[in-house]
């Protein structure tokens, strides 16, 4: 436990959910990055290289900085103003190139980062694979179902470790509701509900187009390898995620993260049984095929999962995941965990006694005293305590998760998410768009390895 500081407290008000006077503020303790504070043996290093140096590859090689005995040695990117951009992150002069396969040909590069659009993640990871490099891959792990599993036999056929790129999984605030979970405080879980939510245009992915942008400064053909081919279109470059041809729309950039989260808190790794949708594209019709608002029930073996995406309101902002318990509710919302126990002290139900005459009612109640004889009032607990706990103010997430991949390059142990896990979850993602698409119950035949309507 350390003091709360003002400013932890304001974020701790801000995140917290259903903590009413009485709760009590634990503020998590991350573990120190492996080699954190001491030199890293040069045999210790990891050699890195970064395929895919946009938006993510940027945050990812920024994050990178954190992590003790690592070294960025090369960047990789269709649209070149992205090679400096990625230098920039990576605060060095590092040897950039267009074509990828270069990168998976120097012997100095022991794993690679892969933060490339979904419909590229296939044929990159399977060839960094088979080149015998490790792999950090982003979420979603896959663009098809197909997809998914290819990457998977590659991994194992290669014998590679392999990352897959949602964070929160090595979240100290995930490892705190994991334990809460598992340790029965919760009771019972039938229902578990998730929601992320914005109201921006680049929430919707409507993100500016640089002024560089053209077909001399991007490799386009590369691009579309995977996809239909058409004529230079820098909006699908640049916001892909609106296109079908390259992205899964809400359930893959979204949804996948709660999925992901779930599954690690409730310690299950497979994929939900069937998923219904419904939504709709309602404001942001600028030629998108996905919708704005989605909303999938799925079914797993012991409880039901519901999630929701809007992109017309940022509701409480953040990514809450609440799971409701018979003994109590726990709810993240960004770096916050409230855990909300329910009050199930013992009492006579009068609800329906309303109907019953006076005598029955108080015959009634004079036995259920007799039968539940009282605890001393003090030893009630007359209010519902809610307990808090927070990550520190500056906490990151994502180094925490590449930490754990680099970590599993040097000692061949499994990653948090490795190819299953993230392919268990990608799975969940396209049944959730089938639903929608098809109008129908999805649902999965893991035999087939195929989603039926
Ligand atoms: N974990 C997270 O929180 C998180 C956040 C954002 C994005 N992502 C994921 O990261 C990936 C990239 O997303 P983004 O927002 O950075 O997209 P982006 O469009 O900003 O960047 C993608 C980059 O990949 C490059 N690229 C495409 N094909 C390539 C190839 N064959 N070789 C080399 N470079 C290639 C493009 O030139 C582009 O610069 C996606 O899978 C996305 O879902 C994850």
């Amino acid at each position: 436990m350390k003091p709360l500081t003002r400013r932890t407290f304001m974020r701790i008000s801000a995140g917290s959910v259903a903590a009413g006077a009485s709760s009590k503020i634990n503020l998590l303790e991350p573990a120190a990055l492996r080699g954190a504070g001491r030199a890293v043996a040069p045999s210790d290093r990891v050699r890195f290289a970064s395929i895919g140096t946009g938006t993510r590859g940027c945050e990812l090689l920024d994050a990178s900085l954190a992590v003790p005995g690592v070294e960025c040695v090369a960047v990789c990117d269709l649209y070149d103003s992205r090679h400096q951009a990625a230098q920039e992150a990576v605060q060095k002069q590092v040897p950039a190139t267009r074509s990828y396969k270069e990168i998976l040909d120097r012997k100095d590069v022991d794993a690679v980062i892969v933060a490339v659009p979904d419909h590229q993640h296939r044929r990159v990871v399977v060839d960094a694979c088979t080149a015998g490099k490790d792999v950090y891959c982003e979420k979603p792990m896959s663009h098809t179902v197909e997809d998914g599993f290819a990457i998977v036999d590659a991994v194992r056929k290669g014998n590679r470790i392999m990352q897959v790129g949602s964070q929160r999984v090595s979240s100290i605030v995930y490892e705190k509701a994991r334990e809460l979970y598992s340790s029965g405080a919760l009771g019972e879980v039938f229902l578990i509900e998730g929601s992320s939510n914005r109201n921006s245009p680049s929430g919707a992915w409507v993100y500016p187009i640089p002024p560089d942008a053209s077909e001399q400064t991007i490799d386009w053909n590369a691009f579309l390898v995977g996809a239909p081919q058409r004529p230079f279109d820098a909006v699908r470059f640049f916001r892909w995620r609106c296109f079908a041809d390259y992205g899964e729309g809400l359930a893959g950039d979204l949804f996948v993260h709660l999925l992901s989260g779930i599954h690690f808190i409730a310690g299950i790794n497979e994929v939900p049984q069937r998923a219904q949708s419904t939504g709709g594209l309602f404001r942001w019709k600028d030629g998108r095929d996905f919708p704005d608002v989605i909303e999938t029930v799925y079914d797993y073996p012991n409880f039901r999962v519901s999630l929701y995406c809007n992109l017309n309101n940022s509701n409480q902002g953040g990514e809450p995941i609440k799971f409701q318990g018979t003994k109590g509710t726990m709810e993240i919302l960004n770096q916050t965990l409230t855990f909300t126990p329910q009050d199930i002290t013992p009492k006579p139900e009068t609800y329906s006694t309303k109907g019953w005459p006076a005598r029955l009612r108080n015959a009634y109640l004079a036995r259920w005293a007799t039968e539940n004889p009282q605890p001393a009032p003090l030893d009630y607990q007359t209010t519902i305590q809610s307990e808090i706990f927070t990550a520190p103010a500056g906490y990151s997430d994502v180094s925490a998760h590449q930490a754990n991949f680099f970590n599993a390059v040097r000692t061949r142990q499994a990653t948090v998410e490795n190819e299953v896990f993230g392919n268990h979850t990608a799975i969940g993602c396209h049944l959730a768009n089938y639903a929608y698409f098809h109008k129908t119950i999805a649902t999965w035949d893991g035999d087939a390895k195929a989603i039926h309507g």
